[in-house]
């Protein structure tokens, strides 16, 4: 039996191809495990139901909270159910607190584990994803690794290299799928940017919080900007009084197939996994704090500018079209330039990104758990 867990939005494409190789060999000894890290219909069920995910067969409904206590919620519900139908092994994904909740709870009871999406390190130890990503491989007996950075990093590390596979991104996968759904789909008329930002470190302090809008008010003279908001980001907003800075719409649909006027930052609820991904692909650069567009903007060719001064997917800035631009206000002003005159670079498609990776996840996890 393989237990296949996610619980936030980063979580779930890369579950899914995993779902789908299985389903394809008509192989049905697994069951899929959702924490509820993440709950709200647009952080959750919509994209269950865009990548073609039956209902998990487990909900832990671990829910938000401080990083202990939403990590103990998940460790004791997660508990449970590895005692009552022992796995034969647990297969977590990305970074997030479920991830690192459920691996240790596995390890615990001495339940090899596999993760996808190991290796990475931004070498940021105050962000909490590095150091769920650290404690993660650490106790993983498989090691599922997206770029070449991931394998160097584990080998420094000391993690016997046996147990490390570079297999490709399997979040690309995902997208390579979804992009013939997106075919038919209208997304907003004209250049504009695409804009996502949800980090603690950007969003609950009021003045980075500022920083980053003024950058965002300034680029918006280049190109008008759609801003998807996560909750977090939506709560800060409001609770500091900032929604004024916006065209705030209810409805995403308001947006679509009209042309935005330049100066408007149009902010709009989370979008589902479609959705998502055709405003992404139709746009003209993207402004972001997020690890997963990094990866998703490398394999689209789409310019991405990063509001971190640190990534962990090397690989989207050595040869995507990724650039780290911190909060530097001229440097993303001057990306934002290069993009309406067509002189931002161009990106190659990393090794192994090539769509095939859930099947080589599960060519290994088949091999390693059938007698
Ligand atoms: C989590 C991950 C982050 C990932 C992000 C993607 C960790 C440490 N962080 O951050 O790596 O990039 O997911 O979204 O695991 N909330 C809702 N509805 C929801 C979920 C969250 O309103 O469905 C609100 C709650 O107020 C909650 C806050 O968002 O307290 C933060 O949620 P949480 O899961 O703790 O962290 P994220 O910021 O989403």
């Amino acid at each position: 039996m393989i237990y296949l867990v996610a619980g936030a939005r980063p979580n779930f494409m890369k579950i899914a191809p995993i779902v789908w190789e299985f389903r394809e060999r008509a192989f049905e000894d697994f069951r899929v495990i959702h924490t509820g890290q993440h709950y709200d219909y647009e952080m959750s069920q919509a994209f269950f139901m865009d990548l073609d995910l039956a209902e998990p067969d487990y909900f832990l409904d671990a829910g938000s909270g401080t990083h202990a206590a939403q990590t103990a919620r998940v460790m004791t519900a997660f508990e449970e159910i590895c005692l009552d139908r022992r796995p034969d092994i647990v297969v977590v994904v990305g970074d997030v607190n479920s991830t690192l909740a459920a691996s240790l709870t596995a390890v615990k009871l001495h339940i090899p584990v596999a993760h996808i999406e190991a290796g990475l390190r931004s070498f940021d130890k105050t962000m909490p994803e590095e150091v769920n990503r650290l404690l993660t491989d650490h106790i993983s007996d498989i090691l599922f690794v997206t770029e070449e950075s991931g394998v160097t990093n584990l080998a420094r590390e000391g993690i016997d290299t046996s147990r490390t596979h570079l297999i490709g991104n399997v979040m690309i996968d995902s997208l390579k799928r979804i992009l013939d759904k997106t075919a038919s789909l209208d997304a907003p008329e004209g250049g504009y940017l695409l804009a996502t930002i949800h980090r603690p470190a950007n969003v609950d302090d009021i003045d980075n919080l500022k920083t980053i809008l003024d950058i965002l008010t300034a680029s918006a003279q280049h190109f008008p900007i759609v801003f998807p908001a996560h909750p977090r980001t939506l709560k800060k907003i409001q609770e500091f009084g900032l929604a004024d800075l916006f065209s705030v719409r209810e409805n995403p649909e308001e947006v679509l197939g009209k042309p935005l006027k330049p100066g408007v930052i149009s902010l709009i609820p989370p979008l589902g996994y479609i959705q998502f991904i055709t405003y992404l692909k139709n746009a003209a650069g993207v402004i972001t704090d997020s690890g997963g567009i990094q990866s998703e903007t490398t394999y689209l060719g789409v310019p991405c500018l990063t509001l971190r001064e640190t990534t962990e997917i090397i690989v989207s800035v050595e040869m995507g079209t990724n650039t780290l631009a911190g909060t530097d206000k001229e440097k993303v002003l001057r990306a934002v330039e290069d993009i309406s005159q067509g002189a931002y670079k161009q990106g190659k498609i990393p090794h192994l990104w090539d769509g095939e990776a859930g099947r080589r996840i599960v060519d290994t996890l088949l091999l390693l758990t059938t007698p």
